[in-house]
């Protein structure tokens, strides 16, 4: 059905119309002993959650709603490093096969017209420093229309289809996303995050700019310095001095 050309992933595929939500399939699924590469995708979400406990709104045929279980053999600090590849495999999607330009905020919105058209939600279950394995959730708004997205998210929020006045398909934008994660992933693995780093800085803020960080404690504002080879943010203070932020949220300062 998926016409998938890939090699381990999504070579089983959990697929139904509706449930919770896609991350709670793929972790039912490895403490089944579900195996590396296999994909959760709901038409719809009836409990779908973002990132720092946000509810994710998913509604029935709008968008792609996909959790993929890995267990990779990297370490536990590693685990960033997946969220930001991610990041950039769904923005070359967006970018060959529809012909927007997408934008990745720090760590894992995807921005299309500074507004937020993607989010990705990693979660690691990790003992005794090994990782169990790691669920990586995509959610993409492909055909919401003005009517989809509540009020109080229009101006930050967006899709597809009020990006690009086009309707698209699921099912194809899911295939080419899933054969892109997977020659991606396989390129990390053999060669490294470097070049994940620069690919994704091509799609980021660029160094110098000035940016607001949030977190639940504070808010301070700093200049964007790049990205650490861990996947952490770094930024430059005033008084010249470099920091590692790995959570939180960055905006622009205006
Ligand atoms: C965020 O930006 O806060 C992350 C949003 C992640 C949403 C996706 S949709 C598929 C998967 N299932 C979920 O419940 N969440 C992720």
């Amino acid at each position: 059905k998926w016409g998938l050309e890939t090699e381990w992933l999504g070579q089983t595929i959990i697929h139904k119309s509706s449930a919770a939500s896609t991350q709670q399939l793929i972790h039912q699924a490895a403490a089944d002993g579900a195996k590396h590469g296999t994909v959760a995708i709901l038409d719809e979400q009836t409990a779908g959650r973002g990132r720092m406990n946000r509810e994710w709104h998913s509604a029935g045929n709008k968008g792609m709603w996909l959790s993929i279980l890995l267990r990779p053999k990297i370490l536990p600090q590693e685990a960033p490093q997946l969220t930001l590849l991610t990041a950039t495999v769904l923005a070359d999607v967006l970018k060959d096969y529809t012909g927007v330009e997408p934008m990745i905020k720090w760590p894992n919105d995807l921005l299309i017209n500074k507004k937020k058209t993607a989010g990705i939600l990693t979660e690691m279950q990790a003992e005794q420093d090994q990782i169990q394995y790691i669920v990586v959730g995509i959610g993409l708004n492909i055909n919401h229309t003005s009517d989809d997205i509540p009020g109080m998210l229009a101006s930050k929020a967006t899709s597809l289809y009020l990006e690009t006045g086009k309707h698209w398909s699921i099912q194809e934008l899911i295939q080419q996303f899933l054969q892109k994660f997977e020659a991606a992933f396989d390129a990390y693995l053999a060669h490294g995050f470097s070049d994940v780093k620069k690919k994704w800085e091509s799609y980021g803020f660029k160094i110098g700019e000035k940016i607001k960080i949030k977190n639940l404690k504070e808010e301070k504002k700093a200049i964007f310095h790049g990205i650490a080879e861990d996947g952490a943010l770094l930024v430059l203070h005033d008084n010249g001095k470099e920091e590692k932020i790995y959570s939180g949220e960055i905006q622009w300062f205006e």
